[in-house]
């Protein structure tokens, strides 16, 4: 597929990602048909923030909390975050270097714009977040996608070979989105290592730090806790939007290496957003204060809804194992017959289910010299993938799941592949 060549802006070139179209596409379902649609599309949690929460909230409104506070965000849920990085991530991060953001993707974005340089490439996976590729280019970056070995996971030989001069920042979400694939401390250290003895950044994304089901998150920033401040080199994103169920709320948090990638960060900050919004913030510092109970109640709901739906999946050879982190799992329609965007708009058609077809997490960018792409494809391999958020409602999970078997089942293995 190629661009027109009158786009001037990195952002004009850009298609919108895979998940704003099926979203778009199931309201539309619901509305033509009168009846829900199994929302199986959406990382959104069917569970609340604990109440005292919402209670903060309200109460700092009442109170007349509602002016800026100064772009690094309140100091009271910094220094709160400060001591959860060290008890909870074995983190050591200061308060000079921890910025409150509006979700942790536009700390994401702000972050990728305070590292840019001309020319300057990131590497990610080629089953990536849409996320991540969109904030790479509008940041200035030239994504690099580097292969992904079995089970969908990383190897530092794979991304030193796809490495080049140019390479700035690599980029590690464990948890990850799509694949729910979580990686233990020895694949981190490698990648670590790797990313050190060749100068770069790491990014580490950790939305989904709670979301681990057989053992315990690995914070990247935790194994460099013993070099000097000045040398570290990882950079973590950190959401209150899954663990604590507080998506709409938008807030999230960055502790940088370094106090000098801090502060180019306060400038982008200063640019983007002046400041994060002070209600969230004080809902954010009651959300910690019962962290424990909440992260471990929400990380048991979303576990059930793993262990007691997907199963079916597994059984009908639609899902290798069960995700080992986050919300999602990729599943294989190679026996439908179809591709994943046929699959996803006949499951929606005739069933009244909507998955994200695959491709869109497997989209490789022609880029030129501007940053704008100028043409792309999918990789091949993600033609028969398909992905499905397990965090929503146990009721409508399992009923979807049903009928994404029974649709399979249905298609058996003489659907048709279609062209797109
Ligand atoms: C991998 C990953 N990172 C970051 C985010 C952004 O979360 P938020 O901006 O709500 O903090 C998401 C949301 O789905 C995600 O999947």
């Amino acid at each position: 597929m190629s661009v027109s060549p009158d786009i001037l802006s990195a952002a004009g070139s850009i298609p919108s990602s895979c998940l704003h179209r099926i979203f778009r596409a199931a309201e539309a379902k619901e509305q033509e048909s009168g009846t829900d649609v199994m929302k199986l599309h959406v990382g959104d949690p069917y569970f609340d923030p604990a109440a005292n929460v919402a209670d903060a909230f309200v109460d700092a409104v009442r109170r007349g909390e509602t002016k800026y506070t100064g772009v690094e965000g309140l100091p009271a849920l910094r220094a709160a975050l400060v001591e959860k990085l060290h008890t909870d991530n074995d983190v050591d991060s200061a308060v000079s270097r921890l910025l409150i953001s509006p979700g942790s993707c536009q700390g994401l974005a702000a972050l990728l714009q305070s590292l840019a340089e001309p020319g300057a490439e990131i590497l990610l996976p080629e089953l990536h977040w849409p996320v991540h590729l969109q904030q790479s280019l509008l940041a200035g970056f030239r994504p690099v996608l580097y292969p992904l070995g079995d089970g969908f996971r990383p190897s530092a030989g794979t991304i030193a070979a796809a490495a080049t001069p140019r390479t700035r920042v690599l980029l590690i979400n464990s948890p990850a989105n799509p694949t729910g694939v979580a990686l233990d401390r020895g694949e981190l250290g490698a990648l670590l290592e790797l990313a050190r003895s060749r100068g770069w950044h790491v990014i580490s994304d950790e939305a989904y730090e709670h979301f681990l089901y057989e053992r315990e998150h690995i914070s990247v920033a935790s194994l460099e806790r013993d070099v000097p401040v000045d040398e570290r080199i990882v950079h973590s994103v950190f959401s209150f939007s899954k663990s604590f169920a507080m998506t709409g709320y938008r807030l999230g948090y960055v502790s940088l290496a370094n106090d000098r990638a801090a502060d180019v960060m306060k400038v982008a900050q200063e640019a983007n957003i002046i400041g994060t919004s002070t209600p969230a913030q004080y809902a954010g510092i009651a959300a910690l204060d019962s962290r424990a109970e909440a992260t471990a109640a929400n990380r048991k709901l979303v576990q059930r809804n793993r262990d007691v739906a997907l199963s079916p999946l597994v059984r009908a050879g639609l899902l290798d194992e069960l995700p080992a982190g986050g919300w999602y799992a990729m599943l294989d329609v190679a026996r439908t017959g179809l591709d994943s965007e046929t699959f996803a708009t006949r499951l929606l058609e005739q069933k009244g289910v909507a998955v994200v077809p695959g491709n869109g997490f497997a989209m490789r960018p022609e880029v030129d010299g501007q940053g704008r792409i100028r043409s792309h494809d999918f990789a091949p391999w993600a033609r028969h993938l398909v992905r499905i958020a397990f965090c929503v409602d146990p009721v409508a999970l399992e009923t979807g799941v049903r009928k994404i078997v029974e649709f399979a089942d249905e298609c058996g293995g003489g659907g048709h592949v279609s062209a797109g």
